[in-house]
């Protein structure tokens, strides 16, 4: 699977892409990640990449011209056209489902906003695949870039080595279950006993057990309100 990452702040993901199972998975040719900054697009001697809305308003949009030529010139310089995915709040909520469409693709092209939003014209012109990673704002899309080659690369056959692993994540089957609660060594911590049941040697009972934990997780699932009872304390 090829990405290309197109941002004005390609610093911000250095690290991350060298890291541990990114890295390896670069390393082993099973994902080519390469970013293009936006600004190498811009005219003038300042390269200016962004302007004041017309009709007024907050903040700073990102003009049409150094964005159009930014993916054009991405486009072709590999002649197997990626799918146009630009980060945005308004966008499709990416979710498990999303991940996985996009996971069966042979190449992604993520354009990354900054400032108040992109000119309209940017989305007229390319038609975009606009996603959102939730509703809530952010200074910019790097951090959803980041969240969407995160979940997808995790998808890729041989990025984990252990496809069994993927297969029972969280959100993935049928149902979309919420994975329940896992345990390892040692059998006692502080009073609180591993259930009986994960020791039993018994597959067929430990596996109708996980599913009824991942039914009661996602159930109870985030309806937690952030009050005064919430603040954890020690003795
Ligand atoms: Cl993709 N971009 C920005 N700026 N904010 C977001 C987002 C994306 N998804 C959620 N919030």
């Amino acid at each position: 699977m090829r990405i290309d990452i197109l941002t004005l702040f390609p610093d911000i993901f250095t690290s991350f892409l060298d890291g541990s199972l990114l890295g390896a998975a670069r390393i082993a040719g099973l994902i080519d990640i390469r970013i293009t900054n936006i600004r190498d697009f811009a005219d003038g001697v300042h390269r200016q990449v962004d302007d004041r809305p017309f009709g007024g308003g907050p903040g700073m949009l990102l003009m049409p011209g150094p964005v159009v030529d930014c993916v054009e010139s991405v486009q072709q310089s590999d002649p197997l056209p990626g799918h146009l995915l630009m980060l945005t709040p308004g966008g499709r909520r990416l979710d498990q489902q999303l991940v996985e469409e996009l996971a069966a693709k042979d190449r992604l092209v993520l354009l990354c906003g900054r400032y108040e939003g992109f000119d309209a014209r940017v989305r007229q012109t390319l038609q975009p695949i606009e996603i959102s990673i939730g509703d809530y704002v952010l200074s910019g899309g790097e951090v959803a870039a980041m969240a969407i080659i995160d979940a997808v690369t995790r998808l890729v056959p041989g990025v984990l080595g252990d496809e069994e692993s993927a297969r029972q994540d969280s959100f993935s089957g049928p149902e979309r279950l919420v994975e329940g609660p896992q345990y390892t060594r040692p059998r006692e911590f502080r009073g609180l006993q591993v259930p009986e049941v994960l020791l039993s040697g018994d597959h067929g009972k430990i596996a109708g057990w996980r599913h009824q934990q991942a039914v009661d997780a996602t159930r109870r699932r985030s309806t937690t309100e952030l009050t005064p009872a919430t603040v954890v304390t020690f003795q």
